[in-house]
């Protein structure tokens, strides 16, 4: 019998896999794939509550698929899947939203913000209901542990919620799951404004793993530095030269201070030259690795988690029809 706790985990397909993905997620998944049973979703229902491109979105699910088995995620491991191909998460979605108050859901941060953003051209209102599809996500698995990022905390609260109330109404069917906020990993900023989270909305501070090194070269170049060209740790007072060393020690196993010690006496290009060196060096395997991948093989990987998975949430999604009346 399999008594490896569950854990479910997501990403969104609105860009591809950079090193802060990496460092604060993926990593840390494929250190421990071997001790746990993990689900990790590939989450193209989500992206699609704001404005996208059809074409550049399948091409992003099979890319991130792609970067994280190049990165070292063992698909056999590792039930990597797309959330579209699980077609009972919608079905649980519609039973958890009638339950879910709405007032719950206008009051959400994301919700908040990107209404906001689309305010002029309008949004559907897949944003709104976005909580309530990741809660359904998560619960149709009875995971023991989620893993999100400090960002979705709102969005886990509310699951939990959901699930209690779920429970109250039609007996002790849900299992409410633990998470696990990461934040005491990797957090890295953007290269461009060392205030703001490295995402995509801000390219020039954003490190794609599989760009072009031409690409990822001038990035690490051009990256904002502080006053002072001294390579010294103080994310306070120095916060962007702190947020390269952070990467910097990650990708070469150093501590802080021994990074200071190297680079003692010189200066933030000499630095920044190294920290392009310890990218090309940490990352060679996983990038000639992804150009090995095809499309057909991550095709065929969402084929074996779908058959896997659609079995799983359809038990559990059974026992939750019979007890709401449905059947
Ligand atoms: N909303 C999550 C994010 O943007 C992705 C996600 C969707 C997810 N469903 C999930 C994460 C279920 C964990 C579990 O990061």
């Amino acid at each position: 019998m399999d008594t490896k706790k569950r854990i479910i985990t997501g990403i969104k397909p609105t860009g591809e896999v950079q090193i802060g993905n990496y460092l604060s997620v993926i990593k840390n998944l494929i250190e421990i794939q071997d001790k746990y049973e993990i689900f990790f979703m590939i989450a193209n229902l989500h992206a699609q509550t704001v404005p996208y491109n059809p074409k550049e979105l399948k091409k992003l699910t099979y890319n991130i698929a792609k970067s994280c088995i190049a990165l070292g995620m063992n698909p056999k491991k590792i039930v990597i899947f797309r959330q579209s191909d699980i077609i009972y998460h919608p079905y649980l979605t519609w039973i958890l939203l009638c339950i879910t108050p709405i007032g719950e859901l206008q009051r959400m941060h994301e919700f908040k913000e990107q209404s906001q953003k689309y305010s002029k051209e309008g949004i559907g209102t897949g944003i709104l209901l976005y909580p309530v599809l990741m809660a359904a996500d998560i619960l149709i698995y009875n995971p023991d542990l989620v893993i999100v990022g400090e960002d979705q905390r709102q969005h886990l609260e509310l699951t939990r919620e959901i699930a209690r109330k779920f429970n109250k109404k039609f007996g002790n069917l849900i299992k409410i799951p633990e998470f696990q906020i990461r934040e005491e990993t990797a957090k890295i900023m953007s290269l461009s404004n060392p205030y703001k989270k490295m995402s995509k909305s801000e390219p020039q501070g954003c490190l794609e793993i599989f760009a072009p090194l031409s690409v990822i070269k001038e990035k690490i170049l051009k990256a904002v530095t502080d006053s002072e060209n001294e390579i010294k740790y103080d994310p306070l007072k120095k916060p962007a030269i702190s947020n390269l060393m952070t990467i910097y020690k990650y990708l070469t196993n150093k501590t802080y201070q021994e990074i200071e010690v190297e680079f003692k006496n010189k200066g933030y290009y000499q630095f920044k030259l190294s920290l392009f060196n310890a990218f090309v060096n940490y990352f060679k395997e996983a990038r000639i690795k992804f150009n090995k991948i095809k499309n057909s093989e991550i095709e065929k990987i969402f084929e074996n988690s779908a058959k896997k998975l659609n079995k799983i949430a359809y038990s559990n999604l059974k026992k939750i029809i019979e007890k709401t009346g449905l059947k």
